[in-house]
């Protein structure tokens, strides 16, 4: 079962608890109508580093260059250098003297964090508005950008998971604690 799932039954779990203690006396609460599968699964977008959730599919930089040169240059610029502070994506250095340029190439840890991201929020101007195959295509773009894959190495569910970002070690897990 997938984590959305799971989070949704225990909402549902805790709401109908809810609902029991202050509607009583009433026969029907009108909730509404039951969320199909098919409208659950344009919510169910969490792909984790253990590579969990990812959908079928699969793309390459090369296939990836026209999805960014289309949907994403505008405000990140051809070369991933961005238009302002908040969307460079590319380059960016964590060892610098003074403050670290963060982008996806120097700081985030996990490449499903890319695809998670780029599927549910990007492009800024219609978030989920690209098909599976392109977030692969244009993943992989930003990534072969930030010279972490090759132009036509094929990400996918199994092999997008695996891939060593540079500063995959530049954290300390704390999960231990939680
Ligand atoms: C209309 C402008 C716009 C378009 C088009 C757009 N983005 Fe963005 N993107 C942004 C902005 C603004 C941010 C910074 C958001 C923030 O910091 O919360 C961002 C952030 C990002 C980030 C995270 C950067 C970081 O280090 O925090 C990635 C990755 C990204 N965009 C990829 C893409 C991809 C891939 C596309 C094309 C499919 C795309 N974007 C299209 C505006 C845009």
């Amino acid at each position: 079962m997938s984590t959305l799932k799971k989070y949704l039954m225990m909402a549902t779990i805790a709401s109908t608890a809810y609902l029991h203690l202050t509607v009583n006396s009433q026969e029907s609460v009108g909730l509404g109508t039951p969320v199909t599968e098919d409208q659950l699964s344009e919510f169910d977008l969490i792909a984790g580093p253990d590579g969990d959730g990812f959908p079928a599919g699969s793309g390459t930089a090369r296939q990836g260059k026209a999805v960014y040169d289309a949907r994403c240059a505008a405000c990140h610029a051809l070369t991933g250098e961005g238009v302002s502070g908040n969307t460079i994506i590319v380059g960016g250095d964590m060892n610098s003297e003074g403050t670290p340029l963060r982008t996806v190439g120097s700081y985030w840890p996990y490449a499903s964090t890319v695809f998670d991201f780029v599927r549910r929020a990007m492009p800024a101007d219609a978030p989920k508005s690209l098909s599976n195959e392109e977030v692969y295509q244009v993943v992989a773009y930003v990534l072969y950008l930030n010279g972490i894959v090759g132009e036509d190495e094929v990400l996918n569910a199994e092999t997008l998971p695996n891939i060593e970002m540079p500063n995959a070690d530049g954290f300390i897990d704390q999960s231990h604690l939680l």
